[in-house]
């Protein structure tokens, strides 16, 4: 379970002061997922970062699994928006970079994930050597190499064209159905978080709040997209969001 209760984030002090979060309440259950969706700089890549343990709330708490975040842990994984690879490293190297920096050599878990993802063939290549949706799935593989329980993504698929976005938003729905993993995603796209959210909250502009919840409950097909719950979601998350 992730439990959020009343997070509060503000950055600088006294007149330089900068409120990015206001009592933002939401629980998310185990193996669940969620996207959360605002306006730009609202304050989304701040509560992404409360929750991976990188910054300390100014208010309020999050648990995860019961215990208080205090810091970054195994078990939480973040995907930022440009995948992060090191360019002296291979795409095998960078997809093991966590394990490799925790001083654990990657046996079994690498390989099936690089190819999950499609990577098996260019795992000698440098990042210069791929296309950008190959290196946003490098960054993937990497946030999972590591089996983690929760996956935190912020605008993990932000400029990528429309077809390879779907690629991998296909993609990130089999991997989720697959390893069960509490999925919260931060994006400005309303389609992206209809498709992959069980639960959408849409937050206000600037210092963010919880301004609308929507309940996606038929998510979960390749085909979704196609229907008439997701057309539905679409329309109420836009109306949330110009509300
Ligand atoms: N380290 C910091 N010091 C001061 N202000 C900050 C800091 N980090 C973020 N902010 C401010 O806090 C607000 C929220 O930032 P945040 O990055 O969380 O927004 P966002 O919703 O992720 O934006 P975007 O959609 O553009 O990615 C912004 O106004 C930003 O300028
Ligand atoms: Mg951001």
């Amino acid at each position: 379970m992730i439990d959020v209760e009343s997070l509060t984030i503000d950055y600088g002090l006294a007149d330089r002061a900068v409120q990015a979060v206001e009592r933002v309440d939401f629980r998310l259950e185990e193996g669940r997922s969620l996207a959360l969706i605002g306006p730009s700089g609202c304050g989304k890549t701040s509560i992404l970062f409360a929750l991976a343990g990188l910054l300390s709330p100014s208010n309020g708490t999050i648990k995860i699994g019961g215990g208080p975040v205090t810091g970054p842990r195994r078990e939480v994984a973040l995907i930022l928006q440009n995948a992060g690879l090191l360019p002296w490293k291979t795409v095998w190297q960078n997809a093991n970079l966590s394990l490799l920096l925790a001083g654990d050599y990657p046996e079994h878990n690498a390989g099936v994930i690089l190819d999950d993802l499609g990577l098996t063939e260019v795992k000698s290549r440098f990042p210069a050597e791929l296309s950008e949706g190959m290196k946003r799935r490098v960054g993937i593989a990497r946030a999972l190499s590591t089996a983690p329980s929760v996956l935190l993504m912020d605008e993990p698929l932000a400029s990528l064209d429309t077809l390879t976005r779907e690629r991998i938003q296909d993609l990130f729905l089999t991997l989720w159905q697959e390893h069960r993993f509490s999925l919260i995603l931060v994006t400005h796209d309303i389609v992206e978080a209809a498709f992959l959210g069980q639960e959408i909250i849409v937050l206000t502009k600037r210092p963010a709040q919880v301004k609308a919840t929507v309940i996606n409950p038929k998510m979960g097909s390749l085909d979704y997209r196609q229907s008439e719950a997701f057309q539905r979601t679409v329309h109420d998350l836009r109306e949330a969001l110009e509300r």
